[in-house]
Formats: structure tokens, sequence, C-alpha cells
């Protein structure tokens, strides 16, 4: 199958560094959001990203224009589907939302469309359910932030079709990044690996075994992670952790799947991270860059 013309679909985090990395590229890409705003502020944040590739001399100036120029903004979705070859689906992480977006998706995007999700763990199978395409549906999950983290996971269905599997192998070669396949089961491999990882550094701080920033510095110092596991969470959004254990906990039947009660609390207490400006960490309004340690230091 031959990919030319690509939707994203949610502009967030997520859905502006997919486009970024398709347009730069050379796919022409519709960007879909049904808030103005989102796609206002998702264009600047890919203009200055390719900015410090330009700044670095990876990129030249008329590259990056011609990225930005690839990207068309559309807050319909069903006319920003229209003669796509492919969608992939970056909006918030809700089982729900996910499921009504596919059922629109399947309605309005051509009957050749792939439709992929960017999720990091809703099940793939139950969201092809949605559709009259399921061999079509197939999971392509990137990492944050996209246009740095070179893994692109890809997770196929219970119907996914294999010549699908191939072209999206093939496809994210394609855009500079490394293909990994995974079957459809809670977490697929990225997120069944790191959750319970992130979580036992919770349950450390938790148990006071130690504070924060010897939580990060042990882990960045002795086994070279660039960001301390707290600090990753931080990053990825503790609501974000907290849903992802749940699926874990809930699709395996696990108990050492158990969320930490202190990232249940925090979650409650609305500390979830970069986003809302406090997490383990406290951070600068609008900047991932953190300034002091929070209250578990
Ligand atoms: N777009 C383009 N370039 C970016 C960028 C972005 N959004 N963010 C950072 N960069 C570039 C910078 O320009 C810089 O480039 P050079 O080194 O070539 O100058 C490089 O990335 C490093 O950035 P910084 O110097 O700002 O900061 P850093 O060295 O601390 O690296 C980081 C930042 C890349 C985020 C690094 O800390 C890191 O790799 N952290 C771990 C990230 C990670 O684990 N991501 C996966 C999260 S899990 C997930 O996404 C999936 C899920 O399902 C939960």
């Amino acid at each position: 199958m031959v990919i030319q013309h690509i939707a994203v679909i949610g502009a967030g985090t997520m859905g502006n560094g997919i486009a970024h990395v398709f347009a730069q590229h050379g796919f022409t890409v519709n960007l879909v959001d049904t808030a103005p705003m989102q796609l206002q502020k998702a264009l600047q944040t890919i203009a200055h990203n390719l900015g410090r590739q330009v700044t670095k001399g990876t990129l030249s100036e008329a590259q990056k224009n011609q990225a930005l120029a690839n990207i068309v903004p559309f807050t319909n979705l069903a006319e920003g589907v229209q003669n796509v070859d492919l969608v992939v689906e970056a909006a918030t992480e809700n089982a729900g939302l996910k499921l009504q977006i596919f059922k629109q998706l399947d309605e309005a995007a051509p009957a050749h469309t792939i439709l992929a999700t960017n999720t990091s763990s809703i099940s793939i199978t139950k969201i092809a359910a949605a559709t009259n395409r399921p061999g079509k549906v197939i999971g392509m999950h990137f990492m944050n932030p996209v246009p740095v983290m070179q893994l692109v996971e890809v997770i196929n269905g219970y119907a996914t079709e294999k010549a699908v599997t191939e072209t999206i192998v093939a496809l994210s070669k394609q855009v500079g990044k490394v293909p990994c396949v995974a079957n459809d089961y809670p977490g697929f491999i990225a997120n069944r690996i790191l959750m319970p990882m992130l979580n036992e550094a919770i349950y450390s701080v938790y148990e006071g075994v130690a504070g924060v920033e010897a939580v990060d510095t042990i882990m960045k110092l002795g086994m070279a992670h660039p960001m301390g596991p707290l600090q990753l969470a931080d990053f990825i959004g503790l609501d974000v952790c907290l849903s992802i254990l749940r699926v874990l906990h809930e699709g395996f039947g696990n108990p050492k799947y158990a969320p930490c009660p202190l990232l249940v609390n925090m979650v409650a207490a609305g500390k979830l991270g970069v986003k809302s400006g406090e997490g383990f960490y406290v951070y600068t309004p609008g900047s991932k860059e953190l300034v002091v340690s929070g209250q578990f230091g």
C-alpha cells in the first residue's frame, strides 16, 4: 500500500510531534483538532521545534518552510480525512473518546485508508471493533518527544492484516524511525515494562526508602537513563501513568501492577507533573525545565 497523504487527529503534544515528523519527510499532513486555538498552538510548536533542527544544522531554512507548508489544519474531522491513505489518531487517552472517533473515521475516510492509533495502552482490538474495517486498524505508538525519539511501537490488533503491518513498518523506517512489532496485550511492550518501573520508583519514595532526587540520580547515573523515573513520570503526566497502570492491573488481574497510593493521591490532588506545574518536582509555567524538587525531595 502506498501512503502519500496522511491525517493526524489531535494537535496536542503527541499529535503535533507526529505531524512534524511526517511533514518533515515530505508527506502532506492534514492536522485535525476541533479546537482552533490548539491547532494554532500546535503549528507554533512545530515551527519552534523545526527551528531547533535548523539551529543544529540538520535541516535548512527552506526544508523547515516546506515542512510547515506540508501541514494543513482542519477543525472538521470528516473534511480532514477525505482523500487520505492513513489516519494516525492521537487524541486524549480516553477509551470512550477513541471508540467514538474511530466510528467517525470509519464512516468518513476512504475504504482503502489505514486507521492507526497512537494509544499508549488502550486495546487495538477493541478500537478496531468499533469500525467495519478491523483488518485496517493498527497501533502506531510514537514516543515523546516524537521528533527526537527513534522508536515506533507497531501493535497488531487481533484482526490486523499482514499487509497493513508491513505498510506501517515501512513507513516508520521512511520517516527515520525504528519500528518494533508487538501484539495486542495490556500495555503492549513499552508501557508493560516502563510503568511498573515508574510505579516502583514512586513506591520507593512512598515507603521512605529515598527522596525524589536520590531515586532519580541513582537511575540516571547508575543506569544511564536520560531522565530519572520520577522526572519521566512528571514528563509523561502522572494522570497518564495512573491510567496505564490501571489498564495493566485490570487487564492482567495481577496485583503486581496496582498503582502506588501516592500516585493515586497526587492525581486526585491535581498534581499531574509538567502539565499542571507540579508533580514530583515544581516547574516554571509553560516549561518542562524543573526548578525545585517538590514536597518529597
Ligand atoms: N522537538 C525537536 N527536538 C527536540 C525536542 C522536540 N520536541 N525536544 C528536545 N529536542 C532536541 C533538542 O533540540 C536537543 O537536540 P541536540 O542535542 O541535537 O541539540 C535534544 O533533543 C536534547 O534536548 P535538550 O538538550 O533540550 O534536553 P535533554 O538533553 O535533557 O533531552 C530528552 C531531553 C530528549 C527529553 C531526554 O531527556 C530524554 O530522552 N528523556 C527520556 C524521554 C523518554 O523516555 N520518552 C518516552 C516517554 S514514554 C512515551 O512517550 C510513551 C508512553 O506511552 C507513555
